[in-house]
């Protein structure tokens, strides 16, 4: 094993033992690339769970300067302020639901919404006391069953209530449940035929729906941002071998003892 050598290239090292989880940050950046040679469009970047346990921080501040990501996806407020603390200008997205008494962080350090229900809406009308407009992406459920508005006309009314108030509609969009799964091409099909019925001829800063499965073995072309997770970090979303991408994180150790043992029959 080449040890020391990937040692001076100065990755994140654990150090006082001899297994060490290596982060390439610089293939990082090559899977951005192959993903946007791909489907030739903006990305969020997903780094929820501290960049799908990458480092937070190391992922955020390469992306940060990629001309490829033009925002960045989370799973918590939290999430969101640690990114912001450390420095992230980008547009930040909450994708999962933020306490409404917390509203006043979100506006503190302009965060991004997930705006899934009516009436989620009307609890931050109700509480809303600022000067600054709440920005927001409308989160339709497809078939995913996490949060998410159902119906055409719930997304109507909802955009309905949003012109001139206090919401500015950013981007709305929707989650694949079964991309990555060859078998369920139909389950794919309908989901984005069900998005694209929902919204209907409106337009949107963002519209995006791609996560790293869809942009991987599917086509799109009304989304214009992809939200790339899993094959960013070098992992092919099916679990298969890919030699497209580039593996980020690599566990080395140093075999302390090699020994034989009888075979025992239990
Ligand atoms: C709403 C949403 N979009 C995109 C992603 C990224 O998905 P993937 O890692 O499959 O690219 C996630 C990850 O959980 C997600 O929750």
């Amino acid at each position: 094993m080449d040890y020391t050598k990937t040692l001076k290239r100065g990755e994140n090292v654990t150090h006082y033992r001899n297994t060490y989880a290596c982060i390439r940050l610089d293939y990082l950046q090559d899977n951005v690339e192959t993903l946007y040679q791909k489907v030739r469009k903006p990305f969020m970047a997903i780094i929820k769970a501290n960049a799908y346990g990458h480092g937070y921080q190391q992922v955020a501040n390469v992306l940060k300067d990629n001309p490829h990501i033009s925002m960045f996806g989370v799973a918590t407020l939290k999430e969101a302020i640690d990114l912001r603390n450390i420095g992230i200008q980008q547009d930040i997205l909450v994708l999962g639901a933020i306490p409404i008494e917390d509203l006043d962080l979100v506006i503190h350090y302009d965060i991004t919404l997930s705006l899934f229900s009516k009436d989620y809406m009307n609890e931050i009308k109700k509480l809303y006391h600022h000067q600054k407009t709440v920005k927001v992406h409308i989160k339709i459920d497809t078939g995913m069953n996490r949060i998410g508005i159902k119906s055409q006309e719930e997304f109507e009314d909802i955009l309905t209530h949003c012109q001139n108030s206090i919401f500015q509609v950013d981007g709305v969009f929707t989650h694949f449940a079964t991309a990555d799964d060859p078998l369920q091409k139909e389950a794919y099909q309908s989901q984005i035929d069900m998005f694209y019925d929902i919204i209907g001829q409106h337009s949107f800063k963002y519209i995006h729906c791609q996560n790293s499965a869809a942009m991987m073995y599917h086509h799109d072309e009304r989304s214009n941002l992809g939200r790339i997770g899993i094959a960013m970090y070098g992992i092919d979303p099916a679990g298969e071998e890919c030699k497209e991408l580039k593996q980020v994180m690599s566990l080395y150790t140093r075999v302390a003892m090699i020994k034989k043992v009888k075979k025992v029959n239990v």
